[in-house]
């Protein structure tokens, strides 16, 4: 193992760590009381760290499983941890002599671990990783990658998730037009996330549906399996057959017009991300139900979720006084999303393959004619956690 060259090895045996953890950057001095460390970089950027967080993050063999890499320390078992000392070294390893009640303990951390845990950088990786919120202009500019690139090279997958990540929507070309196909487009990135509808799943018009999905019609723009508690991340949905009339593709990047009507309609927006509703899905075979707000936001008020679907949504089951603002503010919402500007039109031929952001990105179809040509889709699921653990692995390849 050629520690002092490759970061992914540097970093697994110096931090723990199977990430390439490494910076440009020089820690030029560093300064110490008993309870905090800061770092001063040759950017002028000054890194602080309590002396508790540091001690937990110990990479030694003692404090860390040196195969699994997990934690073992306990920090409850030991009395709180004081800084004796610190020192940068030639290696640019900081090492911190820590007291622990009457114990000396000493551990040493890489400046490229240190730099990655530095606020500015965590909030840089956020931003990075902003969603491009978009409308009906994105339709000239999907990311669009062969079949071929995605599957064979690293470049095509990484391009791929990462269209996914911040356009919320990919498409691939070229997908030979076999039954089953989307599932190795699948596995390229992970397991699929089954459902009650199998692994993955025909859409055809049927003679006797157990879903709106399986007629031909119309299907306005909704957000699939809002009916469970946790809707999958990411939906495939691959063409193998599209020559009926009808029966074209409609995008619609819910983050956007979710930012919109908050602007617009903060009143609508509040009652949409605070009061859950039921969804819901039955057959003879299941009886699969929800309880959540449309707009889902995390405790910063991030929105983290748009889930909306008319076919899934339960009788609604909100107080009496809620029933009207609440029917009042999914109508707002309606109408924004039926707008031409938020709205992406694409028609899928055979041998495409539409991946969008189940969690943000909403789709639907036009009504199309069974009886005059053939249309035939697959689709299933992914987990995001895939997505971005491909990303990592990637990442770990170039450093
Ligand atoms: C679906 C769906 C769209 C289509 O299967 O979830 O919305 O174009 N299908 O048939
Ligand atoms: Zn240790
Ligand atoms: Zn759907």
């Amino acid at each position: 193992m050629d520690i002092g060259v490759n970061p992914a090895a540097r970093s697994r045996a110096l931090m723990a760590d199977l990430a390439a953890l490494d910076t440009p950057r020089v820690m030029v001095g560093v300064q110490q009381s008993t309870d905090h460390i800061a770092i001063r970089w040759d950017d002028d950027l000054v890194s602080g760290f309590r002396a508790l967080w540091l001690r937990d993050n110990c990479p030694c063999s003692r404090c860390r499983h040196p195969r699994a890499l997990e934690r073992t320390f306990m920090f409850i078992d030991h009395p709180p941890a004081r800084i004796r000392a610190a020192a940068i070294d030639s290696q640019q390893l900081l090492t911190v002599e820590f007291t622990e009640g009457g114990e000396l303990h000493v551990s040493q951390f890489t400046s490229g671990w240190l730099r990655a845990h530095d606020r500015s950088e965590i909030r840089a990786h956020e931003a990075r990783w902003r969603p491009r919120l978009w409308g009906a202009d994105l339709a000239a500019q999907v990311t669009t990658l062969a079949y071929e690139d995605y599957m064979g090279t690293d470049s095509g997958v990484r391009g791929w998730i990462e269209a996914v990540k911040l356009d919320g929507i990919a498409l691939l070309r070229g997908v030979p037009q076999v039954s089953g196909q989307l599932l190795k487009v699948a596995r390229r990135i992970g397991p699929v996330r089954a459902s009650n509808f199998g692994d993955y799943y025909d859409v055809v018009s049927m003679p006797a549906p157990n879903a709106s999905a399986y007629t031909a019609m119309a299907l306005e723009l909704h957000t699939d399996l809002a009916n469970w508690r946790v809707p999958p991340d990411i939906q495939l949905l691959s063409c193998l057959k599209n020559s009926v009339s009808g029966g074209e593709s409609v995008f619609a990047d819910g983050f956007k017009v979710a930012a919109d009507l908050r602007e617009l309609d903060p009143k609508a927006y509040d009652l949409l991300s605070t009061q859950p509703i039921e969804y819901r899905f039955h057959d003879e075979t299941s009886d699969i139900r929800a309880v959540a707000p449309v707009l889902e936001v995390d405790a910063q008020g991030r929105l983290m979720r748009i889930r909306f679907n008319n076919w899934l949504r339960g009788a609604m089951n909100v107080p009496d006084a809620l029933i009207e603002p609440m029917y009042r503010a999914l109508r707002v919402l309606w109408q924004l999303l039926r707008e031409p500007k938020y709205r992406l039109n694409m028609r899928l031929a055979a041998g495409e393959l539409i991946a969008y952001d189940n969690n943000r990105v909403l789709h639907g179809r036009s009504t199309f004619d069974a009886s005059s040509g053939e249309r035939h889709l697959q689709g299933c699921y992914l987990n995001q956690e895939d997505l971005d653990s491909t990303l990592r692995l990637l990442d770990r390849k170039t450093g």
